[in-house]
């Protein structure tokens, strides 16, 4: 039996994943057994891929940065607990952007002190909850500093960033351009300015908060970010943001953490200082490549032959219930054939509802689909569970957890009940 390793570092699917006579392993498990075991959909996250990124990125911060820094993980990205669990496992700290994600991450075991609380419309409900909680720290923005002014107990200080809005554009989807100044997030310049220099009763400014965008790939953009900071004042606390871009394909080519840290630490130091605190928010990058959705083939369909692409159809059973990138964003993936890896006809991945826009791959190159197979997409660990829905009726599918041999399911799928759960 010869063992082919497909994977290498920069390969898109999970660390240690391989194919056998054809086969695709995650975790060390049989992908087509685990559809077989736990249906489908279903998405897959290899553990052991999730805490090698996790150390990965704090090795790469304290190689280019040897004094205070952190990395928080952005958990809009992958909300599952078990997953959260695992980044506190490995000393992350944790961004959560709503009271609903602040809930997921203490039940998972964080430290409220590891908590940074985002949001550009927080209420002054989530406020209170943080206040209450003992988060860590609260990044301005909007409304918050005069309802802190009012929610902080007297005698107590909440600890915050200023976000800022640097009026930078960046190469990726407009949808998830955050820096720019036509942004809902964050204050312009001089606003921020005023807010992290003004003496607050209750609030403690440590320092500037930028967050650029998503899936972003070139560097330059946080030279202009960052010279703007530079002029706000002097800090002892700069959370970067996240933003590193991953592979969807096999054709992308991402920075690594280690170059891209140190390109963003090297830019910090040159124009903010290096006596600083620097903390970094990467979400996508901590979970996107570990994760696979599993699909159960449903239907070949064959318009005008096999040879026009785009005209044959591998209908799934899921879709943009469970994957709405392709549909917000253009974004484009891979697909296999479980069993049956390797290159083939291309094939119009589609999934199973109620919109023609409900396309998840344009042109997959699949091996003899057929009714039955087990199909996988790679890189849909990051914003696929978090963006899920129930269009149609669907039921959200589970998440399995594999390592070593062995699968764990870490949240259940919805049932037909759960669906009706909160209906009068
Ligand atoms: N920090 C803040 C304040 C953020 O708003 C975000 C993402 C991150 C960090 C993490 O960014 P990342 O490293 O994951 O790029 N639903 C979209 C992505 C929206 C990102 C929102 N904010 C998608 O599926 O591409």
């Amino acid at each position: 039996m010869i063992r082919r390793r497909i994977m290498t570092a920069r390969s898109v699917y999970p660390q240690h994943s391989a194919v056998e006579d054809g086969r695709l392993t995650i975790g060390g498990c049989d992908a087509a057994e685990l559809a077989r075991e736990f249906g489908t959909p279903a998405y897959v996250y290899a553990e052991d891929d999730l805490r090698a990124r996790a150390r990965e990125f704090k090795a790469a911060l304290a190689a280019a940065h040897p004094g205070a820094g952190d990395v928080v993980f952005a958990s809009k990205a992958c909300p599952v607990t078990a997953v959260l669990r695992v980044f506190a496992e490995e000393g992350l700290a944790v961004d959560c952007a709503s009271g609903g994600e602040l809930h997921l991450a203490l039940r998972a075991g964080f430290d409220p002190e590891r908590v940074y609380l985002h949001g550009n419309a927080k209420s002054e409900a989530e406020l209170q909850m943080a206040v209450d909680a003992g988060v860590g720290h609260v990044v301005l923005d909007g409304p918050d500093p005069d309802r802190l002014e009012r929610i902080v107990p007297p005698g107590r200080r909440q600890r915050a960033l200023v976000r800022v809005t640097p009026g930078v554009h960046t190469d990726t989807h407009e949808a998830i351009m955050t820096g720019h100044a036509e942004s809902k997030f964050g204050y312009p310049p001089p606003t921020a300015a005023a807010i992290a220099h003004r003496d607050w009763e209750r609030i403690d400014v440590a320092g500037l908060h930028v967050h650029l965008g998503s899936q972003i790939f070139d560097r330059s953009p946080f030279r202009a970010a960052l010279g703007t900071l530079a002029g706000l004042g002097d800090f002892p606390v700069y959370n970067l943001g996240g933003g590193m871009a991953v592979a969807y394909t096999r054709h992308d080519d991402p920075p690594d953490p280690h170059e891209w840290v140190a390109a963003l630490i090297e830019i910090a130091h040159e124009l903010l200082g290096r006596d600083k605190t620097y903390v970094i928010e990467p979400g996508r990058a901590l979970v996107a490549n570990a994760g696979v959705t599993l699909y159960g083939v449903e239907d070949v369909k064959r318009i005008g032959g096999t040879e026009h692409a785009g005209l044959s159809f591998v209908a799934v059973n899921g879709g943009m219930s469970d994957n709405m990138r392709p549909m917000l964003y253009g974004a484009v993936y891979e697909a296999e054939i479980a069993d049956r890896v390797g290159d083939g006809q291309p094939y119009s991945v589609v999934g199973k509802h109620c919109e023609s826009g409900d396309v998840l791959i344009r042109a997959a190159a699949l091996r003899d689909p057929h009714a039955g197979d087990v199909l996988v997409t790679p890189v849909t660990g990051a914003y696929g569970f978090s963006m899920a829905n129930n269009y149609n009726g669907l039921p959200r599918p589970p998440v399995i957890f594999v390592s070593g041999g062995d699968a764990q399911v870490v949240v259940r799928r919805e049932t037909y009940d759960d669906l009706v759960a909160r209906h009068s």
